[in-house]
């Protein structure tokens, strides 16, 4: 089946087969490949995007589903030739070690600030409960989102 949906502020159409998640096709059909695939079962938020203002796993969203809706992934919050203020707090702060589950994580932490421009910790630990991160611990990661908040 063919689905047109927005992706960052873009109309794309994709041929999708029914199972087929919306991950994939950011990745493989559209060459989005920000969003990235460590799971496949919503539980590592590495592929966290934003789907009609919302902050979803797209892992565990149908392209299907997407059909007719806004998609924003992480290559649609920079602006072109820069880094988004989260972006640029995350390399300041030195919360980037792999980099895996950082663009998962500056949607996350985005979608938090705008919510939330001044979160506490505890609104912070919540809002990235669905982000793993292996290699920080997270203290830098904690950093980088205050560091972002009082940036704005
Ligand atoms: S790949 Fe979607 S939550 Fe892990
Ligand atoms: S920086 Fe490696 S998983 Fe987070």
């Amino acid at each position: 089946m063919k689905i047109t949906l927005t992706v960052n502020g873009e109309r794309r159409e994709a041929e999708v087969w029914g199972g087929e998640s919306l991950l994939t096709v950011l990745r493989d059909t559209l060459e989005l490949p920000g969003s990235k695939n460590a799971c496949e079962q919503g539980e590592c938020g590495s592929c966290s995007v934003v789907l009609d203002g919302e902050l979803v796993c797209a892992c565990l969203v149908l392209a299907a589903q997407a059909d007719g809706h806004e998609v924003v992934t992480v290559e649609g919050l920079a602006p072109a030739g820069g880094l988004h203020p989260v972006q640029q707090a995350f390399v300041d702060a030195g919360a980037v070690q792999c980099g895996f589950c950082t663009p998962g994580l500056v949607v996350a932490v985005a979608d938090l600030l705008e919510r939330e421009p001044s979160p506490s910790d505890d609104a912070i630990r919540e809002a990235l409960a669905g982000n793993v991160c292996r290699c920080t611990g997270y203290v830098k990661i904690f950093d980088a989102v205050r560091l972002a908040a009082e940036r704005r």
